[in-house]
């Protein structure tokens, strides 16, 4: 495996200030070994980001946002700007997340303009595209990913920058999530893509994401089109998500 892989977890709307104290000291507690071969990545809700990212950087975990407006600063009641998320220290943003689709309302377009965004304050932005149930039902899995892939991702992006985070709408939350030989499938599909994106289809990364868990972590991990993780619920619990990070590591 040449590329680093990348364990990012999706707090969504949870934690408290000192419940983000817990978790560093837990994580710090585990002995974590920052190695070569992996970067991990907590994505807290934006007000303990400030709180957490130079413990967190002290450990040798990066730090990220959950999604950013796409303008740089003006008349957005309630939004965060990319750089916002630069200046806390954040290297990394999520954009495009399901929720966010679903229960905002956000079209490929506006995540493009969100990536966009974050590539020019600086982060690197985390794409997620995945398809619905009844998508898949119907057979359309690939080309709802593809559509969404083609719509979502920048063209011209730095290959660097590169990362995609497959999620299976219904595998979010949900404790299933897609199998192996389902994850390899999109994973190839989105990889074919990637060439016309960044100019190089071996650069970027695809992460799975999806009711990733320290019991089925070791085999999605071990797939060779995975290029890390994004995970929910798992993340939340220091022993949770240090278990996947040791299933990336074996
Ligand atoms: P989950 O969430 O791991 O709780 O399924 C993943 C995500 O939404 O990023």
């Amino acid at each position: 495996m040449g590329r680093i892989m990348l364990i990012a977890g999706n707090w969504k709307m949870n934690g408290s200030r000192a419940g983000a104290v817990n978790f560093v000291q837990a994580l710090a507690a585990l002995n974590l070994v920052p190695r070569p071969e992996y970067a991990l990545l907590i994505c807290p809700p934006a007000t303990l980001i400030g709180q957490m990212a130079a413990p967190l950087a002290e450990l040798g975990v990066r730090i990220g946002g959950q999604d950013c407006h796409q303008d740089p600063n003006g008349a957005f009641t309630g939004d965060i700007s990319a750089s916002m998320l630069a200046d806390l220290g954040c290297g990394y943003v999520i954009v495009g997340h399901s929720e966010r689709r679903a229960l905002h309302g956000e079209t490929d377009h506006m995540v493009r303009a969100k990536a966009r965004a974050a590539l020019a304050a600086g982060l690197t932005p985390i794409i997620c595209v995945g398809e619905t149930w009844a998508e898949r039902e119907a057979g359309r899995a690939a080309a709802v990913v593809s559509a969404q892939l083609e719509g979502s991702v920048p063209d011209g992006v730095d290959p660097m920058r590169l990362v995609v985070a497959y999620e299976p709408v219904w595998a979010i939350g949900s404790g299933r999530a897609a199998t192996v030989d389902d994850i390899a499938a999109m994973h190839r599909v989105i990889r074919a893509g990637f060439g016309g994106k960044c100019g190089d289809p071996e650069g970027g990364l695809i992460l799975y994401g999806g009711s990733v868990k320290p019991s089925n972590a070791a085999e999605i991990l071990a797939l060779d089109l995975v290029d890390g993780a994004l995970i929910g619920g798992a993340s939340l619990e220091a022993a949770d998500f240090m278990a996947i990070v040791d299933a990336a590591a074996a």
